[in-house]
């Protein structure tokens, strides 16, 4: 099973979906993250997104920021947005009926009827701003994990 998230930059929100999923998920569920925009191609995670995943034990100082590609729609079986903005461009980039039924927002996979399913952009916060995303990706991802390990059985 192959799961990527996507968010805008792939510094701050996707990474730390992506960490907090790989540290729930049996080994092996595959966990990769991207973004709609290729502005911070090549880059870390946000320092404030690295920090507040330390703080709970998860390391993503290693990701690197991409941009989703066509090719992703082939590989991952879900698809996760971070908000409907992200929803709304990563369908654009669908090519069938098929890959479109692989792209949900992340919170309503999760079945957290939340802040009308988005994860907002902490980019322009502080570092309590960070650790609200951190809660809120941690809650959603445990619900995902049990949904996907019920199914994988
Ligand atoms: P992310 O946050 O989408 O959660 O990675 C952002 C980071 C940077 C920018 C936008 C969103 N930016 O425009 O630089």
């Amino acid at each position: 099973m192959k799961i990527l998230v996507v968010c805008l930059g792939n510094i701050c929100r996707s990474p730390l979906a992506e960490g907090i999923l790989a540290s729930k998920l049996p080994e092996h569920f595959v966990v990769d993250s991207a973004g709609t925009i290729s502005l911070h191609e090549g880059e870390q995670p946000d320092k404030r997104a690295v920090a507040v995943a330390h703080k709970y034990g998860i390391d993503i100082s290693a990701q690197k920021s991409r941009p989703i590609t066509p090719h992703d729609f082939q590989i991952y079986d879900y698809i996760f947005c971070m908000d409907r903005t992200v929803l709304h461009d990563v369908i654009e980039l669908t090519d069938s009926e098929e890959e479109r039924n692989k792209v949900s927002l992340f919170l309503e996979a999760a079945g957290m009827d939340v802040n009308n399913c988005e994860v907002k952009d902490p980019y322009w916060s502080d570092a309590e701003g960070f650790r609200e995303t951190f809660e809120l990706l941690n809650q959603a991802s445990e619900a995902i994990c049990n949904k996907l390990t019920s199914k994988a059985k």
